[in-house]
């Protein structure tokens, strides 16, 4: 579905010949607020768009969940009453499982990793199936680092030091499984009310990057950090398939090549941005603490439990040995 909305690109613009009068704007949901690495993508992509297609094709980004919750950006997408979304991965399993290997605690255990995993053949296979499934294109690639664990409680170092803590989660069962095989109840919540839960201390923490707790001002309303890295966070930008099959084949490797431009620019921007954004979060207050014993106790108790609970559901034991292999480790 293309948007309704077209920008007068500019009388002086209109007199050459070859750039459109008109610029087909297409509405962008963001989930996260401004100054993180979904806005980053969203700006790269924009730009890159623009450039790609002379432009006759803009985009223009919603912060903050305007357009709709993250889960609920990809209905929108997948029906054709909007055209792009970038949200957490996380949000899309729901509806298309095998996108959920990427979710599995510690499969992910680098930038390097998310990167190779996501631009190979493992991320090409992604992208089919989440068409195929969820009626939605993933066409860029965001990097937002590891998902710590925030709390306004105490400092957390040990699975023993966790328990107690009320913890929300996206509506993820792997998700949900990780903090249950470290021995607490998480609660499944909307990112859109995650905020407001913390500030009313509904629940006590949540995980997410760095980037991400700061663009999100969780330091308002949390104190400490636990370093832990079950999960890298991956942002995608996604397309409305419909919306994309709608576009002539011009149109579609314009929109292609401006995923790909975006792409570089989030992993460039995480790279550049992550530690400076740490040492904000300290300026503003927060403790981070190190998972004790290099978070071996985590660790155990995650892969052993939580990954077999989900080979059926992510298409196989084989799907997690090909993103396996394609980072160089053993197969399961
Ligand atoms: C979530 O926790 O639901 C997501 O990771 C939020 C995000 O997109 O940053």
């Amino acid at each position: 579905m293309k948007t309704t909305i077209r920008l007068l690109a500019g009388t002086a613009i209109c007199l050459m010949a070859s750039v459109p009068a008109f610029a087909e704007e297409y509405r962008i949901a963001v989930g996260d607020g401004a100054g993180g690495t979904q806005e980053a993508l969203g700006k790269a992509f924009v730009e890159a768009l623009e450039k790609e297609s002379g432009g006759a094709m803009t985009g223009k980004l919603f912060l903050n969940g305007q357009l709709g919750d993250e889960q609920d950006t990809v209905t929108a997408a997948a029906t054709g009453t909007l055209d792009f979304s970038i949200l957490a991965i996380n949000n899309i399993t729901p509806f298309s499982p095998s996108v959920g290997t990427l979710t599995l605690p510690y499969v992910i255990l680098s930038q390097d990793d998310a990167e190779k995993v996501t631009q190979g053949e493992v991320g090409r296979r992604m992208v089919e199936q989440t068409v195929e499934d969820a009626g939605v294109r993933i066409i860029g690639w965001g990097y937002s680092g590891f998902r710590v664990l925030t709390n306004s409680s105490k400092p957390v170092s040990t699975v023993a030091d966790l328990q107690g803590l009320v913890v929300r989660v996206p509506k993820n069962e792997i998700m949900i499984e990780t903090y249950k095989s470290w021995g607490i109840n998480p609660t499944p919540m909307a990112w859109g009310e995650t905020f407001a839960a913390l500030q009313q201390k509904v629940v006590d923490g949540q995980d997410n990057p760095y980037m991400t707790v700061n663009a999100m001002k969780f330091y308002e309303v949390q104190k400490y950090i636990t370093d832990l890295r079950h999960i890298f966070s991956i942002e995608p930008l996604i397309v409305s398939e419909a919306l994309f099959e709608s576009l002539s084949d011009d149109e579609q490797q314009q929109i292609l090549a401006a995923g790909q431009a975006a792409t570089k620019a989030s992993a460039a921007f995480l790279r550049e941005q992550e530690s400076r954004i740490r040492d904000e979060l300290v300026g503003r207050g927060m403790e981070i603490a190190k998972p004790a014993d290099d978070e071996k106790e985590f660790i155990a108790l995650a892969t052993g439990t939580v990954w077999p609970k989900f080979y059926d559901q992510i298409g196989g034991v084989e799907v997690l040995n090909g993103v396996l292999a394609s980072l160089g480790r053993d197969p399961v």
